[in-house]
């Protein structure tokens, strides 16, 4: 293992080109090596559910293939397991399998928030939620980190869609990028220290983000401490200098004679502050040295280790896959199929045989092999029972084929229960592009209604990276297994969930619609000319479907059981107080399997402000926890902890957290619409005071601390004891109280005057 670098004196041998050469790439996938001082190149690799290394210089997007890899589940499912403990495992064998590669930076996990589930990527993202987003990001980057290699956590911030993504400015308001957009990133940061971040495509409020200073430093840094390397998305730079200062040190892919000569230039006319360009520097030997110091080979030279174990992995991704699952309905207990010797299983649908199991883009893996269900499910079947495949229709076309119908029509006419495969076509969703619409393709959907007259016992299992609208076919399935994109293993894991040998115990980590209309994005999005508003503010996903009290084909949440869980003994205990920040809940319950078998539930913890000065969703998801796995009849106590920033907003007046001192309502339950326990806590604070001016409203002056008293003071009061002027009004204060006091000092017979109003403000205490 080569000696770890000294940045400080290799600072001072470098020359400028040298240092200008270390902020780019030297070609797509490494950063750049200087062999006169002994500086290796790192490689860097995508992405977040299997590795992507290729051979040789590679093409970026995966048409000419990597290194075969394992496939894991894609965030899409991870996200619906709730479970950051499998995600961490999922991390630690991505590591692993780096390791064996000579990867030194995973670029992922990807982050970003489902705002739209038309947006071409969701397959990538965990969340509508950014709670689940960030503890789940977090723990995968623990667990690949923890195998001595680095993590690029993406894409940093709000590239929320597909749709002119290299240029779009996302104009977002800042409590809405505080509550919603950054909160995921901040947690992964703080919680998890990933060794690089990578900036997004995208503008946010007219700033590319790649050269955006107060997302790279202001927040990233000075804020949350990041003292890791800031990567640039692949062509995600514009102006290099400018991205330079604004905190971003690595060019990807580098633009080779222009980037490198233009900071040269920069630093020789004094635009550029050599100090930054040093610092710059500094965190790229920093990203060698750690990947030095961890066990991974590193150089030009690098050799790959000896290969890991692809079966025990290809298992892992198969339980993994399984724990994802979220059973959305399951009429008359259809499911787990009971069949016995004699039975026929029709399994229909083309996606049986040929799975959809990840999407597209920069994230494809090369897969080191890939269950197909029909295969699964004789396997898992008793002996005697005939698993029979039909594949109804074809993958890519959304016509009719009514000789594959009919064969599948009759086949389901007789057997004992239909299971049919669905899901969205590679053509339908992928990186580079959004969705126009939330349907099925048409030769499915009308499949279903025909199956489902030939036999009622029909189960449908699904296969798509975000939300598919199932309000116009549900009707004719008694059971529904939405199992996303769950990875090379996604066919042994529909088998297991399908006979029972795993409960499912995913839960939705995105709302489904009854109508695309219905989300809360739909009327800004994509946007056009440029800009996306992001017009629902902190509105997204579940929170503006419960504002607006819009009935959903299934909640933020949701997911079914084999069995069945109670909910009891809800407690709170408050400790310490708002004002030093020592405010602390402790929020316990317990959970109790009362169904006939073993099965893990997903315990959610949503928070309620009922009397907020500013608008707030109606309820925020603020704890989740997996049970063990809980025998018929066994409990388990599961507790949260809440600080002060759980009850607070984002204050824009104050540019920072604010807790409204009042009656909480607490939930625990099994959905954001299930909420089987609640509770209210009082958490005390003082109102947070607002600064006076001549601009405050009289309203405001009457609602200060200190100011209404100074107020009375000089406005006086008559012979009677009453107060002067619009003070003893109390039908006027209501008709113009929102009136800037400056301007009611030019309004005669108010009691107040230019004099009044500079009194008072003379006297205020400073702030
Ligand atoms: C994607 C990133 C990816 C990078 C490298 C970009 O187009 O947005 O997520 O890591 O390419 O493949």
């Amino acid at each position: 293992m080569p000696a770890p670098l000294n940045i400080a004196s290799l600072l001072a041998a470098l020359t400028l080109e040298e240092k200008a050469s270390l902020c780019l790439g030297s070609d797509f996938w490494h950063t750049a090596p200087i062999p006169r001082l002994g500086i290796p190149a790192v490689a860097l690799s995508d992405g977040p559910h299997g590795l992507r290394k290729q051979p040789d210089e590679g093409d970026h997007v995966g048409i000419s293939g990597s290194l075969p890899a394992t496939c894991y589940p894609t965030a899409s499912a991870l996200g619906s397991s709730f479970d950051p403990d499998l995600v961490r495992r999922v991390g630690e064998a991505l590591g692993a399998e780096a390791l064996t590669q000579g990867v030194a930076v995973v670029l992922g996990p990807g982050i970003n928030i489902k705002r739209s589930p038309l947006c071409g990527r969701n397959f990538e993202y965990f969340s509508e939620d950014p709670l689940v987003s960030g503890v789940l990001g977090a723990a995968l980057v623990e667990g690949v980190q923890s195998q001595g290699i680095g993590t690029s956590v993406k894409h940093y911030a709000a590239n929320n869609q597909e749709t002119d993504r290299l240029r779009v400015s996302a104009d977002v308001d800042e409590r809405t990028l505080r509550e919603i957009y950054l909160p995921g990133f901040e947690r992964v940061v703080t919680q998890a220290r990933p060794w690089t971040v990578m900036c997004a495509y995208n503008k946010v409020n007219g700033v590319y983000a790649s050269e955006n200073p107060w997302l790279l430093t202001e927040v990233l840094r000075d804020e949350w401490g990041f003292d890791g390397l800031v990567m640039s998305d692949w062509g995600a730079v514009h102006d290099r200098v400018a991205a330079l200062d604004a905190g971003l040190d690595l060019e990807m892919p580098p633009d080779l004679g222009v980037s490198d000569a233009a900071i040269v230039a920069a630093a020789r006319s004094g635009e550029l502050d050599e100090a930054v360009l040093d610092r710059a520097v500094a965190r790229v030997l920093r990203l060698v040295d750690r990947a030095l110091s961890g066990a991974i080979d590193v150089g030009e030279e690098a050799t790959a280790r000896p290969g890991f174990d692809a079966d025990r992995h290809h298992a892992l991704a198969r339980a993994a896959a399984a724990e994802c699952a979220v059973l959305l309905k399951n009429d008359g207990d259809l499911l787990p199929l009971q069949p016995s010797a004699g039975d026929t299983v029709a399994v229909i649908g083309e996606f049986a045989r040929t799975p959809r199991y990840q999407g597209a883009g920069s994230s494809r893996v090369n897969p080191t092999q890939v269950d197909n269900a029909v295969d699964e499910l004789q396997a898992a079947v008793p002996d005697g029972v005939r698993v029979v495949f039909a594949p109804g229709f074809g993958i890519g076309t959304t016509t009719v084929d009514d000789e594959l119908a009919a064969e599948a029509v009759a086949l389901a006419g007789r057997a004992s229960v239909v299971v049919v495969f669905l899901g969205l076509p590679d053509a339908d969703e992928s990186e580079g592009f959004d969705r126009t619409h939330l349907d099925l393709p048409a030769n499915q959907t009308a499949l279903v209604g025909r199956l489902a007259a030939a036999n009622p016992n029909l189960v449908v299992v699904l296969a798509n990276g975000s939300a598919v609208r199932l309000s116009d076919w549900e009707q004719h399935a008694a059971a529904i297994l939405e199992c996303w994109l769950s990875g090379q293993a996604a066919g042994g894991a529909a088998a297991d969930l399908l006979v029972g040998a795993a409960n499912p115990s995913g839960r939705l980590a995105e709302t489904l619609p009854l109508r695309l209309k219905d989300n809360p994005s739909y009327l800004n999005f994509p946007g056009e000319h440029g800009h996306v508003r992001y017009g629902e503010g902190v509105f997204v996903g579940y929170r503006g479907y419960d504002a607006l009290l819009l009935p959903v084909s299934y909640p933020f949440g949701h997911g079914l059981s084999y069995t069945n869980f109670e909910y009891a003994d809800l407690t709170t205990t408050l400790t310490g107080n708002a004002e030093d920040d020592t405010l602390a809940v402790a929020v316990t319950c317990t959970v109790t399997n009362t169904g006939q078998r073993a099965g893990k539930e997903v315990v959610q913890l949503y928070v309620t402000d009922p009397d907020s000065s500013v608008a707030r969703p109606p309820r925020e998801l603020k704890g989740f926890a997996k049970t063990a796995t809980l025998a018929p009849g066994e409990g388990q106590t599961v507790t949260f902890r809440l600080q002060s920033r759980d009850l607070s907003y984002w204050s824009v007046r104050q540019h920072r957290w604010v807790l409204e001192g009042g009656t909480f309502r607490l939930g625990v339950g099994a959905s954001s619409r299930d909420l089987r326990l609640t509770t209210t806590i009082e958490a005390t604070a003082l109102p947070p005071t607002v600064e006076l001016d001549g601009m405050s409203t009289l309203e405001e002056c009457l609602a200060h601390p200190v100011g209404a008293g100074l107020l009375r003071e000089a406005v006086g009061v008559d012979e009677n004891g009453r107060p002067r002027g619009i003070l003893g009004d109390e039908e006027l204060i209501r008709v113009i109280g929102n009136f800037p006091i400056r301007t009611l000092a030019a309004f005669p017979g108010l009691g107040i005057d230019h004099a009044t109003v500079d009194h008072l403000l003379r006297r205020l205490p400073p702030q």
